[in-house]
């Protein structure tokens, strides 16, 4: 099998596991975040089929997807023997997916640029204006008001307060999104994130300045 039909084949394995799914990791995501892995690879020079092989699989260990994070790395790395993809390609995905799955920030920072630029894509899409819909979808899915000035930003959060914590849909700007531009790992993707978090900054002053009538 070519490199480019292992790809093909990824894409419609990673569809099948995730299409239908609504908790912001469906299947679009994927898609954008693969998009902006290529373009990101190709600014720095990166491997590109580990970063697209990478960005496809990024969510499919998902604790949210699986009984537990070690069955989902198994169940990916049976996917890429299942498509023939070599040894040393594996280890290097695997590396990406295990490391990524760590949430809350907390997580060891990414030993390669292939990990670099996929973790980059994938908080690159809870930025902007696709980064504020992701933002009140999962607020509505999860009950979530959209604003309550009463209720502040929370500082230093647990993993578990996190997850289960109140919060307002506004307040997860933020305890999180515009904490992101700063957490960019290539230099492409600070470029990218700065315009995402301006955009997210007027987006916010205009809540507030409609919120209060004006
Ligand atoms: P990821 O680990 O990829 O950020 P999450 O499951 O944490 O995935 O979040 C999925 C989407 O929902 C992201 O766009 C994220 O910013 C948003 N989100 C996560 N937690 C909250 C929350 N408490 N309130 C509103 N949006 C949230
Ligand atoms: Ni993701």
């Amino acid at each position: 099998m070519t490199q480019e039909e292992m790809i093909l084949q990824t894409e419609k394995f990673v569809f099948r596991e995730l299409n239908g799914e609504a908790s912001g990791h469906d299947w679009w995501h994927i898609y954008r975040v693969t998009k902006i892995t290529k373009t990101i690879a190709q600014q720095e020079n990166a491997n590109l089929f580990i970063c697209e092989m990478g960005a496809l699989l990024h969510d499919i260990a998902d604790e949210k997807l699986n009984s537990n994070e070690a069955e989902g790395i198994e169940k990916v790395r049976e996917w890429l023997i299942h498509v023939n993809v070599d040894e040393t390609s594996i280890s290097s995905i695997i590396e990406i997916i295990s490391t990524m799955s760590f949430k809350g920030g907390g997580g060891p920072p990414m030993k390669t640029l292939e990990g670099k630029i996929v973790q980059d894509a994938d908080r690159l899409d809870a930025m902007g204006a696709i980064g504020i819909a992701r933002t009140f979808a999962f607020s509505g899915a999860k009950n979530q008001i959209i604003h309550d000035p009463n209720i502040k930003p929370r500082e230093h959060v647990t993993k578990e307060e996190y997850r289960t914590g109140k919060t307002t849909a506004i307040n997860h700007f933020y305890e999180k999104l515009l904490k992101l531009k700063e957490l960019m790992n290539t230099d492409y993707g600070k470029k990218l994130a700065e315009t995402k978090h301006q955009y997210m900054e007027e987006y916010l002053e205009v809540f507030f300045k409609e919120w209060e009538g004006e």
